[in-house]
């Protein structure tokens, strides 16, 4: 039987601009496209998880205004059950994407409104929720003092806990030893511990420089090549498997994240949840969108039996 997941992060509304290159300071541009779609790094992985067919709960604030009723609206269709505080005095968030075009490279500004106000005392009011989960995901675009609380509450009932450091911020030392994996991409882990990731072999002194800090295990995400796990037992890269051509990358991060966490969730070993959230994500990049681009189960099995 899969286990409850429960995640705390961010909704925003995904405003997706494609061009050739981004606008300089006074200038304006013409862009070649736009598009309006659910996002957040949080609610991209909650929704992955649900279109999964995980049980899975997440715990956020919105505003009071159109982008939480695209929120709401987005959890239904995915099947994700929410844990909101509603905060008319602020606003449901946004994010800026910058697409490039031919690439599919993309650049990101989000301002995470009513969920900055996410505080340790909303945490406390979701402890049950998060002691029943079997796994506990969190991500750093809400404050860091309340993804400590939930970690903190989370380790405290056995659950297993996941902290994709993004975006990368400088942390308290101790969130680490809070974390059984740490998901950081090839940036994070850059900001995160000084060493530049060009090889596996840098992404391997990096995640040594994770379980310094107290963590269980590095999960390293490296794009095309794949993702790294290593536990001090083990290092293992598994490979990336992609589903077609590459259309956009982003939200990639959360596919794999919410993959990874239906794979634990699901009793996987947890190099086979690093296979499957590898073939969700690979999945994720040949559709456009965020949270749009999730996959179905029967999609990444579908994948995973041509490997
Ligand atoms: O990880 C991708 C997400 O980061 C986007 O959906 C955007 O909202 C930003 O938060
Ligand atoms: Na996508």
């Amino acid at each position: 039987m899969a286990k409850p997941i429960v995640i705390l992060g961010v909704f925003v509304a995904d405003t997706a601009y494609r061009a050739q290159r981004q606008p300089r300071i006074g200038e304006t541009l013409l862009g070649n496209g736009f598009k309006l779609g659910p996002g957040g790094k949080g609610s991209n992985q909650a929704v992955a998880a649900g279109r999964l067919g995980a049980d899975v709960s997440f715990v956020t604030r919105l505003g009071c205004d159109p982008f939480a009723e695209m929120a709401l609206a987005t959890w239904k269709e995915a099947g994700v059950k929410p844990a909101v505080i509603e905060t008319p005095e602020s606003y449901t968030g946004a994010a800026y994407i910058f697409i490039e075009e031919g690439t599919g490279n993309n650049a990101i500004i989000v301002s995470p409104g009513a969920a900055m106000l996410i505080s340790p005392a909303d945490i406390d009011r979701h402890a049950g929720l998060i002691r029943s989960a079997g796994v506990f995901v969190t991500q750093l675009e809400q404050p860091v003092d309340a993804a400590i609380r939930a970690l903190e509450i989370a380790r405290g009932a056995g659950v297993t806990t996941i902290l994709n450091p993004a975006p990368a911020a400088s942390l308290p030392e101790r969130i680490f030893a809070l974390c059984d994996y740490v998901t950081p991409n090839e940036t994070e882990t850059e900001e995160m511990t000084g060493i530049k990731v060009e090889s596996v072999e840098d992404a391997r002194r990096a995640a040594e420089a994770f379980l310094a800090k107290g963590a269980g295990a590095a999960l390293i995400t490296l794009g095309e090549r794949g993702a790294l796990l290593h536990d001090g037992r083990r290092s293992e890269l598994v490979s990336a498997v992609t589903a077609g051509p590459v259309v956009e990358t982003t939200g990639a991060g959360d596919a794999f994240n919410g993959g990874f966490a239906v794979g634990l969730s699901r009793g996987l070993d947890p190099l086979d949840a690093v296979r499957f959230a590898c073939a969700v994500a690979g999945i994720s990049v040949t559709r456009p969108g965020t949270a749009p681009s999730m996959p179905s189960l029967a999609e990444v099995e579908a994948l995973l039996a041509r490997f």
